[in-house]
This record gives C-alpha cells, structure tokens and sequence, in this order.
C-alpha cells in the first residue's frame, strides 16, 4: 500500500536491522499508527490481540517473533519452547502453524551460533513468498473479472461482493481475495465492491473498505445480512472471499458469516470463489467441519462496538441489553460443494482432492 508515496509491505523490519514493524490494525481505520515489536511476546500480543490478523500475515510475523526471540537465547530448547509458544496464539488459520514449522525446519539443523541470522533470513523468505504468492493470486483471479466484465454492457460495472478482511492487511502485500480486484482496478475494467461489514470486529467496514479506499477502488459497506438481497436483484456477479484453513477435500474456513454468503450465492447462481495461497491449504485435514478447531473469542467483541467518538478518541460502546451473554466463533467452515473453484498462484481449480492435487502434486 502507498502511504505519502512509499510502498509499505504490513511487515517489514525496522532500519535498526533487527525490530520489526507493523501496523496496530485495532486502530484502523481511525489512525494510521505503526508499532514496533521487539520481543516474542509483543509479537503474542500482537496476533491474540488482532494487532495484527488475516491469515497470511499472523504466520509471517509469528516467523519474525521467533527470530527476535533467538536473539536473545538461540538453543535448541529455547527454539522449540518459542515456536509451540507462538504456534498456540491463533488456531484457526493454519498459515501460522505453516510458518513455524518452516521456520523449525530452517533452525533446528543450525547451530546456535548461525541460527539469529537464519531465522531472520527464513522471516523475509517467508514474507517475499507470500507477497510474490498473493500477487500471482492477482494473476489468476484477474480473468473471472475480466470475464464478468465482457458479459455485460460496455461500461456497466462488475460488482464482486468480499466478505471480512484478505486484503494488503491481512497478507504480507496485495491481499488474496483483493488481489484480483485490486490488478483489475488497475486495468481499467471498472469493479465496485460490496463489503460486507463482517461484525463482530467489522473487518469489512474498518480494514477492507479502508484499503480499497486508499487504492481508489469504489466499494460500498453493506450490513452482513445484505449480500442475499444484493445477490436476488442481480446486484452481485462474484463472490471472491480469502480463507484460513482449506483442508484435503477442498472444505473452506474462513470468517464467521462466510458459509452463509456461499449459501446464498448458490441460491441465486453467483460465483463463490475462494483465494487460497499454498500456505492456506491443509492436507492433513479431509472434513473440515469436524475437524477445523474453530476460534472462540471474546463475548465482548459481539456485544460492544468500537467507534471514534466526537472529540477523536477510539472508544467502545456496548450494543447488547446489559447482561445478556454472548457466544463468538469467529469462523466457519463452508463445505467444497457451495465453493466454485480455488484461486491459487498456480492458477484455478476444483475445490477437491483431485483439483488441489492437479496443481500442487508434491502434496498428495
Ligand atoms: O480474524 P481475522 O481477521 O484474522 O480473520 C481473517 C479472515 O478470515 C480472512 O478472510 C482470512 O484470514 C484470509 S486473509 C488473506
């Protein structure tokens, strides 16, 4: 993303060449704040506290947190305590376990000595990969947009409906489910995005719509429960959506509230793709509704909203009658059969066992 002319990955390590930088996405879209981390517990707080989110990028920061940690302590014992650490603060999103399994096997084998440096080195690996992964994601998803747009009058917009946040913010550059729109943008077919606000946390309202803003995209934040009336008026032509964990059979985790987009744009014959970076997929896991560990957080994130009050500050409201409990899974599986097809950087398949196998064989 450019910010007053600089391109800003949403990771990178500071010019002191070992502190790493992010931005507090809990204060987005109010203020545009960058934090530095400096240990492997600020990068904990980090992800639990959602300062950092999105599927790609927890796994890219987690690596980064373990090589701040070795810098202090690099034996072996401290490398394994780090990562199951590390590993254990998000569980939904299998990127993270992804990273931290890439990173031990880069470490494990070094010794102490040498191991700051190749896990640094192994980080900005795993963050060039992702970035260069989400690009070709553009690539790929870059022609159903194209192809809405040669289906309709010159001129007439193609409107793709996203839900939550696979956007720059959730990935290391680019975004997944973004990336298409953002390289179609950029060519000129004129795209209009529905985001969806994606409540709890309003990723859609606060992070997709600020990004498409700043990228002058136009877009329009619809309420969660819109996307079924848009799609029965012939408002929606695609749904492009990212996700967290797609297992063996080509089941799809992703933000609560997902599944129901995917129902009912079968309903009404609309196009539900999924963008899924190789880091995404789980081929250990075959049913994803019984076997994904889904996450349960906070009751508060469903019964308080944050907002700016009038005198600037971030402040939170509570919505809910006073004492009412309240339950937050803050994801759901979508079963393969409502999914039309994955939009990998190796291009598009079924989602299937033979369709992810077709394009990433060395998995089978
Ligand atoms: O809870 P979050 O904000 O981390 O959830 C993010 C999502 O569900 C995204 O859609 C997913 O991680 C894909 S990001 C490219």
């Amino acid at each position: 993303m450019k910010i007053e002319g600089k391109h800003y990955r949403s990771v990178w390590v500071d010019e002191d060449g070992w502190s790493v930088r992010i931005f507090d996405q809990t204060r987005l879209p109010w203020a545009l704040e960058i934090l530095r981390l400096t240990d492997e517990e600020q990068v904990a707080h980090a992800i639990r506290s959602m300062q950092v989110r999105g599927a790609p990028l927890i796994g890219a920061v987690a690596a980064y947190g373990v090589a701040l940690a070795l810098r202090e302590d690099a034996s072996t014992e401290r490398l394994e305590t780090v990562c199951a650490m590390l590993a254990e603060t998000r569980p939904t999103a299998i990127n993270l376990r992804w990273a931290i399994e890439r990173m031990l096997a880069a470490l494990r084998n070094q010794p102490p000595a040498r191991r700051v440096a190749a896990a640094y080195a192994e980080a900005k690996a795993i963050a060039d990969d992702d970035a260069e992964t989400c690009r070709r994601i553009g690539e790929h998803g870059l022609p159903l947009i194209e192809q809405a747009a040669a289906r309709k009058a010159a001129g007439e917009v193609v409107n793709v409906l996203t839900h939550c946040n696979a956007g720059w913010l959730a990935t290391v550059d680019y975004g997944t489910a973004l990336s298409p729109i953002y390289q179609a943008h950029d060519a000129g077919i004129p795209v209009h995005v529905w985001v969806d606000e994606t409540r709890p946390r309003n990723q859609g309202a606060a992070l997709t719509a600020f990004e498409l803003g700043r990228h002058g995209v136009p877009h329009t934040v619809v309420a969660d429960n819109a996307g079924g009336h848009l799609m029965q008026h012939g408002q929606v032509d695609l749904v492009i959506v990212g996700t967290d964990r797609v297992t063996r059979t080509g089941d799809v985790a992703n933000k609560i509230g997902t599944y129901l987009k995917a129902l009912a744009a079968r309903d009404n014959g609309v196009p539900f793709w999924v963008a899924m970076p190789h880091s995404t997929l789980d081929m250990r896991v075959r049913d994803g509704i019984a076997e994904i560990p889904i996450e349960e957080r906070a009751g508060e994130e469903v019964t308080e909203l944050t907002g700016r009050n009038e005198a600037g500050e971030i402040v939170r409201v509570r919505v809910a009658a006073e004492g009412s409990p309240a339950a937050n899974p803050a994801f759901d599986v979508t079963p393969a059969r409502l999914v039309t097809g994955l939009i990998t950087e190796r291009g598009r398949c079924d989602a299937s066992e033979a369709g992810l196998l077709s394009l990433y064989p060395e998995k089978g």
